[in-house]
């Protein structure tokens, strides 16, 4: 997992000041949780939580947040905080994998992040969560990157180029590559501008499948599926599911404490 600092610290410069305002794909978890689980208030343990606009709309809609990210944004986080009401919201930077929070919580939220590691890595991080910040009757829901997307992706080159009124600074390259060996997207990000600024990120992706076995022996096991609006039951059949087959290159895992 070399590259994960890097490669994040160097979204900072180019996405972060974009990521930073509370926007619809934030908006659209907080709804899709209170769906799933109801509205009453919670705690949140939000890992990866990057910028935190996520955790300040789970704050803002009455839950009290704990964010944790590895790498330092709190030039973006501070305002957010700020505008909480007092104690809703605490952002730390640290790696969860070492961290040590000491608290338990309702729900522990992965958003669009799951995967940066190996399946040991992986393991390792789904039995903090079952072990240590879980409650009893808790629930985790992760992002986890779809293999088929991502296959059907492989080769895609896209041009970003920069929208600075959006807060996004630099014109930047995407270049989509899947190996369908280890089950692994590799998107390596380029600067047009700079040929040193260059980062290849590497996604394990779990078919819901897959994400069964890996569950295995980590005290998690899976409940649902979202793909699209509506959860799926994983034990029914599912032949020819378009969201899944097609459209989502990642689904929302919701597990439970076996
Ligand atoms: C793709 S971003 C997603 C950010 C945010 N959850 C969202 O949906 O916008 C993944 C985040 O995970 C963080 N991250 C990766 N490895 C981490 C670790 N070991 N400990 C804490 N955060 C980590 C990265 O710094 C990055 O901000």
């Amino acid at each position: 997992m070399d590259w994960v600092k890097d490669f994040y610290e160097g979204s900072v410069r180019w996405w972060g000041e974009a990521e930073s305002v509370i926007g619809e794909r934030d908006r659209r978890r907080v709804a899709l949780l209170h769906r799933l689980l109801g509205d009453a208030p919670k705690t949140i343990l939000d890992l990866g939580c990057g910028s935190a606009t996520t955790a300040a709309a789970f704050a803002q809609a009455g839950h009290r947040v704990v964010g944790v990210d590895l790498v330092d944004r709190s030039g973006f986080t501070a305002p957010l905080i700020a505008q909480a009401v007092p104690g809703a919201l605490r952002v730390l930077q640290a790696d969860f994998y070492e961290v040590d929070l000491g608290e338990r919580f309702d729900v522990v939220t992965y958003w669009n992040g799951f995967g940066i590691g190996d399946d040991r890595d992986q393991r390792r991080l789904l039995r903090r969560i079952a072990a240590e910040w879980l409650t009893e009757e808790g629930t985790a829901m992760i992002d986890v990157f779809n293999p088929l997307v991502w296959a059907a992706w492989h080769g895609d080159v896209e041009h970003r180029p920069a929208i600075p009124e959006a807060g996004y600074h630099h014109d930047l390259f995407e270049r989509n590559g899947f190996d369908p060996v280890s089950n692994r997207a590799e998107l390596t990000w380029a600067d047009a501008a700079d040929a040193e600024e260059r980062f290849t990120q590497y996604l394990r992706c779990y078919s819901p499948a897959d994400l069964r076995l890996l569950l295995e022996t980590t005290g998690l096991r899976l409940h649902r599926i979202v793909a699209g609006e509506e959860p799926l039951d994983p034990a029914a059949v599912h032949t020819g599911h378009l969201p899944l087959l097609e459209e989502h290159y990642e689904y929302l895992a919701v597990l439970k404490p076996d």
